[in-house]
């Protein structure tokens, strides 16, 4: 059933082009308009939507935080995100105009069910992006899109998280096609961008190796660090994430922009930390702003492995290590960012010799509040 890999986390590492491409067959038609008739909710609602609150929790959440980004930035929709257990217990302001998006992989999490639940008490729309076909989550919303990743066997997220994001982004580009905003122009190519992304994927997934044998070389390491900005913020929150559940070294993903507000008194001679760089043909300065954090990192003694858009020189002398990937627009870059973020995890849990399907003290589903 692993298909000759060691592990179920390393099948569903490799099978992500094809999560994000089962995740996207089907849903635009012949003249690339986007077309989500299955989630049975009357568009004329979906035209009122004046804000958005999407509830996940672990990975979903981050894959709900990249969300926010697309969405706000193609449809104008006030967008928050937040823990499922933390919602319903604050007295969040919802109504017949608030949609609510959860995200989960299983459709079990039981903290999402009751902040959905309660959601729908308060007259809110909800919507479920899930894995799961008939579970309990999507059963309980009035509309559905489903993710196609197949089944997630192993406890760590990898697969579900991409087609997340993916259907995340279909969603806001139907929300910004149903309300005629002014990124009309863009969807058709934005949506062409996204189809190119699962050949992307293999790409990063043919450089495996260099990764890899990182992961090996740093196993002993007691604490790593994930710097983002932008988008980066949450696929470095997934990086950490990933290696604490799997290899239980103390991990921490911070943006980019916030190390001078404290974490950067972490930084002493040897420290690894991730950086995720945003591409140099983005928006604004970020990636200037990204590449003066990881010379102040460097002069501080940290030791940087850089995740850059190939043909970024500016980070070569910065860096211990780069690891390249192709380039994508700004948005749709956690779907290449997050691989190799993945795989260094799983390597380095499996060089310690631990279990990587089944990391000690957690459940695939939490089904208890
Ligand atoms: O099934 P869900 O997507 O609702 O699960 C949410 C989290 O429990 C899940 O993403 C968890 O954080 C994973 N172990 C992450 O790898």
């Amino acid at each position: 059933e692993k298909d000759g890999y060691p592990s179920f986390m390393e099948k569903e590492i490799h099978e992500q082009p094809r999560a994000v491409s089962e995740t996207l067959l089907g849903r635009t038609d012949a003249a690339g308009k986007l077309i989500l008739d299955e989630l049975r909710i009357d568009p004329e609602q979906l035209k009122q939507v004046n804000k958005i609150i999407v509830l996940a929790c672990g990975t979903s959440a981050y894959a709900g935080q990249v969300a926010k980004y697309a969405i706000e930035h193609w449809c104008r929709i006030p967008t928050e995100v937040e823990l499922s257990h933390e919602f319903r217990y604050r007295d969040p302001i919802v109504d017949g105009n608030t949609l609510i998006i959860s995200i989960s992989q299983s459709g079990e999490t039981m903290d999402t069910l009751m902040a959905v639940r309660y959601a729908r008490e308060q007259g809110a729309k909800t919507l479920a992006i899930c894995n799961t076909n008939g579970s309990t989550i999507p059963r309980e919303s009035d509309a559905v899109l489903y993710t196609h990743a197949g089944p997630e066997i192993a406890v760590a997220s990898t697969k579900a998280f991409l087609a997340q994001i993916t259907a995340a982004y279909l969603l806001g580009l139907y929300l910004a096609q149903l309300r005629g905003n002014k990124f009309q122009g863009e969807i058709k190519d934005l949506l062409a961008d996204l189809h190119k992304t699962p050949e992307k994927i293999q790409t990063v997934l043919d450089n495996e190796a260099q990764i890899r044998d990182l992961a090996v070389a740093m196993k002993d390491a007691k604490s790593v660090l994930f710097l983002g900005r932008h988008v980066g913020f949450p696929v470095a929150m997934e990086g950490a994430l990933k290696l604490k559940e799997l290899a239980y070294i103390h991990a921490e993903g911070f943006a980019a922009g916030e190390l001078k507000h404290g974490p950067i008194a972490l930084i002493e001679d040897g420290q690894p930390v991730f950086v995720v760089v945003p591409s140099p043909n983005g928006r604004d300065s970020l990636h200037a702003k990204v590449v003066s954090n990881i010379q102040e990192i460097r002069a501080r003694g940290a030791k940087t492995i850089v995740i850059a858009e190939e043909g970024d020189e500016a980070v070569r002398e910065f860096a211990e290590h780069v690891f390249y990937i192709p380039a994508t627009p700004t948005l749709l870059a956690p779907l290449l960012t997050t691989v190799p973020l993945q795989i260094f995890a799983c390597a380095l849990a499996s060089a310690k010799g631990y279990d990587v399907d089944q990391p000690r003290n957690l459940a695939k589903s939490v089904t208890v509040e």
